[in-house]
């Protein structure tokens, strides 16, 4: 399919932050193959999309979420992480089946489509549902079936989740042309024991697979691992060898000085969730400090259990403000940078090349933005007004690879009432 974006403000988000003003842009067969004031050959044969008045820039990456979550929004609320997972979540998620998966994911997806993301993030369980969501959605999905295993031991050959992982990751990474990847997820250190670590590390090695993880979360963590093994969870993964895989680490609210040179010797991801580190009174982690050093960093929702939303507007926006009033000081997290975690930043952490940003041979992962809104105008500054001004509703069109997902409030590819009708279905017979 070829698509011409008529006359859009375009932000490209390239090295040099670009913005181009009446532009044209010509995507075809997923890939954006002129950016610029084309003639009328370039545009023959293309479907028309008028962008007059609208922003266009790269899909949003969201680095860190549990998709099928969904389910739980609003269910445990208002109480520390330990009461929260361990009486609240790990319960409810034990029965969840199949169908609850597959229709939280879609639920999710949906969210996040409609609110500009076009790429996630994610670690869970049942994760053939999950991916069977993204596949059809049309979505881009980096994904892993999370492990936990809290005893050591020597073989680890007839772990259920494990076994699962391997399975997933051997099945689904590279499908749906290359739209869905994999990784492996040892779920925490606080979660896994140090022999199961070392498995799942030798596991990813084996598929020279990436690594998604929780990190040095909440200040239980990081006081019991430095009780524990006499370092903190970062010094402890660094020295099991789990950061030599490409790997994002989720949160790293705890993290010291040293811990952030080590991430940054590792070349590993953080991805930060202001509000679910915020919601669950985990505290701010030092993002600040660790763009100064250098370290990647994204910027994820989380579950939408600890959210409780998939917006990531929300989060960009949350993201440039809390550092400022930490800190006391109102030049840290600029817009740009914000903006910058959650687009570029997230292509660099998943690896991919061509992806979160604007120019002839990206692909055609990208978001039409309605700026012609009472809360956006006047546009004075373009980066403050989409970090700043711009919410998640006010995304109009979404695509991913070359495929409209979301136009003008309409889902392309997702039965809007089907997911209605089978989430209350499920929500039923969970929960009342
Ligand atoms: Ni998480």
């Amino acid at each position: 399919m070829k698509y011409l974006i008529d006359d859009a403000l375009v932000v490209t988000m390239d090295q040099n932050m670009e913005i181009l003003r009446s532009c044209d842009v010509l995507i075809d067969n997923g890939i954006i193959s002129a950016v610029g004031k084309l003639d009328a050959e370039q545009k023959q044969n293309a479907s028309v999309i008028n962008a007059s008045g609208k922003l266009l820039m790269p899909g949003l990456i969201n680095g860190h979420c549990h998709v099928p979550m969904t389910l739980m929004r609003n269910f445990a609320d208002d109480m520390d992480l330990q009461t929260w997972l361990f009486n609240y979540i790990f319960p409810a998620e034990e029965k969840l089946t199949s169908e609850d998966i597959y229709w939280g994911a879609l639920l999710g997806i949906m969210e996040m489509v409609a609110t500009g993301t076009t790429c996630f993030i994610d670690m869970y369980d049942h994760m053939n549902d999950l991916v069977r969501a993204a596949e059809e959605s049309g979505i881009r999905a980096q994904l892993s079936r999370g492990v936990t295993n809290f005893e050591d031991g020597s073989d680890f050959s007839e772990h259920k989740g494990l076994n699962e992982a391997i399975d997933f990751y051997r099945q689904w990474n590279g499908a749906a042309n290359g739209r869905i990847t994999g990784a492996f997820a040892p779920h925490a250190v606080y979660t896994c024991s140090t022999d199961f670590i070392k498995a799942v590390i030798k596991t990813a090695q084996k598929f020279d697979a990436p690594i998604h993880v929780h990190l040095d979360e909440t200040r239980v963590e990081h006081e019991d691992c430095l009780a524990k093994h006499r370092k903190t969870p970062t010094r402890y993964l660094y020295d099991l060898g789990l950061f030599d895989r490409r790997t994002v680490a989720a949160h790293c609210v705890w993290i010291t000085d040293e811990d952030i040179s080590l991430l940054k010797d590792k070349n590993v991801t953080i991805a930060h969730n202001p509000t679910s580190n915020l919601k669950l009174a985990s505290g701010v982690a030092p993002v600040p400090q660790a763009l100064s050093k250098g370290v990647n960093v994204i910027i994820g929702t989380d579950g939408a259990s600890s959210n409780n939303n998939l917006n990531m507007f929300e989060e960009i926006h949350l993201a440039s403000l809390i550092h400022k009033g930490v800190n006391h000081d109102p030049l840290l997290v600029n817009a740009e940078t914000a903006l910058r975690m959650a687009t570029t930043n997230g292509a660099a952490a998943l690896g991919i090349k061509n992806l979160g940003i604007i120019e002839e041979g990206a692909k055609a992962d990208l978001i039409l933005v309605d700026m012609d809104k009472p809360h956006i105008m006047p546009v004075h500054n373009i980066l403050s007004a989409l970090a700043y001004s711009v919410q998640g509703s006010d995304v109009y069109m979404t695509m991913v690879d070359g495929r409209i997902l979301f136009e003008n409030g309409e889902f392309k590819t997702i039965d809007k009432e089907k997911v209605r009708y089978n989430i209350q279905k499920c929500y039923d017979r969970l929960f009342r």
